[in-house]
């Protein structure tokens, strides 16, 4: 079963000077084939990269792009169109500033704070005076992530004024305030959970990052939070992600943050490497076994020593083995009680498949560049032509096809092939209103769910497409 030495794809790794490695060959332990490196050397570097990755005959480029170097790996993939890279540049769109998180989140209707992005300084002055305070500031781009330090809580017009006077950040990007209990950051591999913790705002604070003092811990992360975090990466289709999930003091859960550049234990990147490997083989790697709250264990052992462990391995729940450890212990879990290994079934790892389209193209996302402020000396800039810079706040994402749940439901399976069945894979990884945005903005999103091909496709935007016209 699965593929041979010779019909395995070419494996590189994707470097970057001055960057920390997710990777190396030590993750992949037991890959057949040699694996290439590639690094990147910033400045003028791209053409010599692409050569590099051609001669090297490289099948699948494997690696995360730091937000500075992003819009230059987009361009990058696109001169190389027959290399996977694992993540996508689609997938790494989070990756780049807390902007495209935000729009991100909008398409596919995940929740986040209410957010406002404005690249026109004077209408946002103007927005920022009829406002409800407090509101949280913060910087959208920046080289790496510093835990909280461009981050700020502003009670008043006048310290948002005098915040963005000094700052002069850009775009102006700022969120309601939302109490919250303490965040909780998921790791998923496939989809799949595969550690998560609690991270708690030292008392009086309301930072809720652990580098600014708070504390963290790996115990009973509700169900919410797991489920949300599924659907995000669901929704970035990505083969390893990290979500930051703000539990409200109204119990409600929405999306900090989310990305797949994350500080990780060894043991998780072995993971990631088993998975890839498994994806890539067309299962002759065994697929790794990661259960349900392994991190409830693992959590207690000295993180030094954790560190330092390697390749850790599960076995799988077999029930005439007596005592095995996964298949006894019951847990709280959402309304009730669980066997441990029965949530196995319920978050199965996928097999995550490159979408064959390119879904974020910088000519239209990277508003960045298209509205830059070159000469920032104030906030006096002259406001930017109409119907240019962006003023966008989270009504943008209200549809403007208003269809009810039912509707959209039986329109769906009015369509032949598209059954019951098929109905529920896609509203097990879409909401409502999600559904509705991708088949306005980008219906090819729809052909990543298994069995939903070209001609489905193009009967649903018939029956679409009728009922707006109605
Ligand atoms: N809208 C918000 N309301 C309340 N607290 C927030 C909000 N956004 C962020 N925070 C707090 O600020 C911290 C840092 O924000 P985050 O968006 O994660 O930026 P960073 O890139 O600096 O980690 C979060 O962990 C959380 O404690
Ligand atoms: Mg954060």
């Amino acid at each position: 079963m699965g593929l041979s030495n010779k019909e395995l794809p070419k494996l590189g790794f994707l470097y970057m000077d001055y960057v920390l490695r997710f990777f190396d060959y030590s993750n992949f332990k037991g890959w057949p084939n040699k694996i290439e490196t590639v690094t990147y050397h910033w400045g003028n570097d791209k053409d010599r990269f692409i050569k590099e990755v051609k001669k090297k005959k490289i099948d699948v480029l494997i690696g995360n792009v730091p937000a500075t170097a992003y819009e230059t790996f987009r361009e990058i993939a696109r001169a190389l169109p027959n290399v996977r890279f694992i993540p996508s540049l689609d997938t790494q769109f989070s990756n780049k500033s807390k902007e495209n998180v935000t729009r991100f989140a909008w398409k596919y209707d995940l929740p986040i704070p209410k957010t406002y992005v404005y690249y026109n300084r004077p209408n946002a002055d103007k927005f920022l005076k009829k406002t409800q305070y407090p509101k949280i500031v913060k910087k959208s781009y920046g080289p790496s992530n510093y835990g909280g330090y461009f981050v700020h809580k502003v009670d008043s017009y006048k310290e948002a004024k005098a915040l963005f006077d000094e700052k002069k950040y850009h775009p102006m990007y700022f969120q309601d305030f939302v109490p919250m209990e303490a965040d909780i950051r998921v790791m998923l591999i496939g989809h799949k959970p595969v550690c998560a913790f609690w991270r708690r705002a030292p008392e009086g604070e309301w930072l809720t990052n652990t580098s600014q003092g708070g504390s963290m811990d790996y115990m009973d992360v509700p169900k919410s939070v797991l489920d949300l975090a599924v659907r995000v990466s669901k929704s970035a289709n990505a083969e390893y992600w990290a979500c930051d999930v703000a539990y409200g003091k109204d119990g409600k859960v929405r999306i900090l943050e989310c990305a797949t550049a994350f500080a990780a234990f060894p043991y998780i990147r072995d993971w990631i490497g088993q998975y890839i490997m498994w994806s890539l083989s067309k299962g002759r790697f065994r697929k790794p076994h990661m259960p349900m709250f392994n991190w409830e264990e693992l959590g207690k052992i000295n993180p030094d020593l954790l560190r330092t462990m390697r390749h850790i391995t599960f076995g799988a729940f077999n029930p005439s083995y007596d005592g095995a450890f996964f298949g006894k212990k019951k847990k709280h879990y959402g309304e009730g009680e669980v066997f441990l290994h029965e949530l196995d079934k319920q978050y199965k790892v996928y097999d995550v498949k490159p979408r064959t389209f390119e879904e974020w193209p910088s000519e239209k996302w990277n508003y960045q560049d298209k509205f830059s402020l070159k000469n920032l000396k104030s906030m006096k800039v002259p406001a930017l032509k109409k119907n240019e810079a962006p003023v966008v706040s989270e009504d943008e994402s209200i549809p403007a096809v208003k269809i009810s749940n039912e509707d959209l439901e039986t329109l769906l399976t009015s369509v032949n092939g598209l059954g019951k069945k098929k109905l529920k894979k896609i509203t097990n990884r879409f909401s409502h209103q999600a559904i509705v945005n991708i088949l306005e903005n980008e219906p090819k999103i729809l052909k990543d769910i298994k069995g939903i091909k070209s001609d489905i496709l193009d009967a649903i935007m018939v029956v679409w497409n009728n009922f707006k016209k109605n």
